[in-house]
């Protein structure tokens, strides 16, 4: 027989994760889908809903699912799927947020953003991976997340983007300052929201970027 204060104690847990990964107040201007941007060979455009199970069929692997999650090393697979099928849920219920990176037409990749306002001011988040393997290391993480980046500053007019990183995931640390972050002690973007504290994150490196900081590398 199900124990129900287990249960409960299980579904409270899944209800913490959605909320430090998805369940952020949006600001009224983020669009209903994301319009297609070019740079190249390089688009980023709306994830379509039949682009759900090649998302999903990435996110099989556990140990991308643990760095493109920033999950504690301790984490084991079992709690990994847990996140990824809240992900999955919730991609299901609202797209709004997940871009997809195609290379020649080609999906290759998935950026999630968010963006909030704050005392008068927008922020942005961001997360990335890169899903197929042999795309990795080519640059198009760099130039997808610089090219989403002059959205979130030109058309959505944030002030700032944000974004965090596992403490072990060199390669993220590496394209994040490629780009032109710095570390900060914290992120304002989860500023007032509820911080779930068992959920099982590493360690993490937090990232800012401002609008004049972005704008001064493209003069
Ligand atoms: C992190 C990630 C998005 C970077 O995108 P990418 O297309 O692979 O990276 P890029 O080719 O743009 O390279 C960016 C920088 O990382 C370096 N880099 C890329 N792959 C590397 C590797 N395997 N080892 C060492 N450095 C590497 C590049 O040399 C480049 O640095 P440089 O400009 O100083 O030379 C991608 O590797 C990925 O999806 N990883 C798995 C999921 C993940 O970690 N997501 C981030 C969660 S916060």
């Amino acid at each position: 027989m199900t124990d129900i204060s287990e249960l409960r104690s299980r579904l409270r847990r899944a209800f913490e994760r959605m909320l430090r990964y998805v369940n952020v107040p949006l600001a009224s201007g983020m669009p209903s889908s994301f319009p297609e941007c070019r740079d190249g060979d390089l688009t980023l455009r709306g994830l379509r809903e039949q682009e759900i199970a090649v998302f999903s069929g990435w996110l099989r692997d556990l140990h991308l699912a643990r760095y493109a999650f920033g999950l504690s090393l301790d984490a084991d697979d079992s709690y990994i799927q847990g996140v990824v099928n809240d992900h999955i849920s919730f991609l299901k219920q609202d797209r709004r947020s997940y871009v997809a990176i195609c290379v020649n037409n080609k999906l290759i990749g998935c950026i999630y953003y968010h963006i909030r306002d704050i005392d008068g001011l927008r922020f942005g988040i961001l997360g990335i991976f890169i899903g197929l393997e042999e795309e990795r290391g080519r640059g198009y993480g760099t130039r997808s997340l610089d090219l989403l980046l002059g959205f979130l500053f030109g058309e959505l007019g944030c002030s700032c983007v944000e974004l965090d990183t596992a403490n072990y995931n060199k390669v993220a640390q590496r394209t994040y300052e490629g780009l032109g972050f710095s570390v900060c002690a914290d992120q304002r973007f989860y500023e007032g929201l509820p911080s779930p504290n068992d959920i099982e994150l590493a360690p993490s490196v937090y990232y800012r970027l401002t609008k004049e900081q972005w704008q001064a590398r493209h003069i």
